[in-house]
């Protein structure tokens, strides 16, 4: 009998990728990531390879080429769309609440799990200061590039200011801290989550976040490191019903319809 499919064989074999630009003036700027990220510079049309990172005249786009993701184009953005919407209408976001920010109160935070930069923009918006580490560096690519329009535009402008962005492993740096619970006050996990099998369920960027970064090994000892590390609490997201990281009860939950966030103390909050 002939084996059966696997469907998660993209993952477990490198991607092939490739840089292109639309229009000559992105040309130089499309060669240098090439470069940095050591892909080949190719058309923007190019079926033989997984995925492309465009340089537009706007943006850093990823176009999956292959037939397994959405054909749509993703970036990362924090100006319209909706993070702009979040910005304009949102309300007090459990997030927030679980890393503990209060009137007049705005923790430091190290985001170990940066991805397309949601969550840290969310908190840079309440006014904390956010290090995100990013460990692929085709998605701290496109971070960078949306951080950077960010920057640039006078609504985000404020937010953009609070983040440092840090294209390494965070437990690495976790590990290696000289002084641990001093300078930072929240660790923020939000490692991917193995596929659910209802996959048209789960939205585009993190079906092809999924497809880049692949499984996630090393998340009890990131939590560990994060535990040692954060002066006030570790926060980390999880689906709603999953059991907690690594197994370990956190010291309260904050519960949405889908989400829930796991708050670990490891100092009491000043009052
Ligand atoms: C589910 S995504 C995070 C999404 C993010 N919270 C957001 O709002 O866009 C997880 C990301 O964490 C990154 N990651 C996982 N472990 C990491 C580590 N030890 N250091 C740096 N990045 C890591 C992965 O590469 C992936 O991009």
């Amino acid at each position: 009998m002939p084996p059966e499919k696997n469907k998660e064989q993209p993952r477990q074999r490198s991607l092939r990728a490739g840089v292109a630009f639309d229009r000559p003036e992105q040309a130089a700027a499309a060669a240098d990531l090439a470069r940095q990220l050591g892909l080949p510079l190719v058309a923007p049309v190019a079926d033989d390879l997984d995925f492309i990172l465009v340089r537009t005249a706007t943006r850093l786009e990823l176009r999956w080429t292959g037939d397994v993701a959405p054909a749509a184009p993703v970036w990362a953005e924090f100006v319209a769309g909706p993070a702009g919407y979040r910005r304009r209408h949102g309300g007090r976001e459990m997030l927030i609440r679980a890393a503990g920010v209060k009137q007049g109160r705005a923790p430091s935070v190290l985001d170990a799990t940066g991805g397309m930069g949601r969550d840290a923009f969310l908190l840079a918006g309440c006014g904390c200061t956010v290090r995100i580490f990013e460990r692929h560096p085709v998605v701290a690519a496109l971070l960078r590039d949306g951080l950077l329009r960010a920057a640039a535009h006078p609504e985000t402008r404020d937010s953009a200011g609070r983040i440092h962005l840090v294209a390494a492993d965070s437990r690495e740096f976790l590990e290696n801290m000289t002084n641990p619970g001093e300078n930072i006050d929240v660790v923020y996990l939000d490692p991917m989550f193995p596929e659910r099998t209802k996959s048209a369920l789960v939205k585009k960027e993190l079906q092809i976040l999924r497809l880049l970064v692949g499984r996630e090994e090393d998340t009890e000892r990131l939590l560990a490191a994060a535990l040692n590390a954060a002066g006030n609490r570790v926060v980390v997201k999880r689906p709603k019903s999953a059991p907690p990281l690594a197994g370990r009860k956190p010291s309260h939950c904050l519960s949405g319809t889908t989400t829930r966030f796991d708050v670990y103390l490891t100092m009491p909050a000043a009052s």
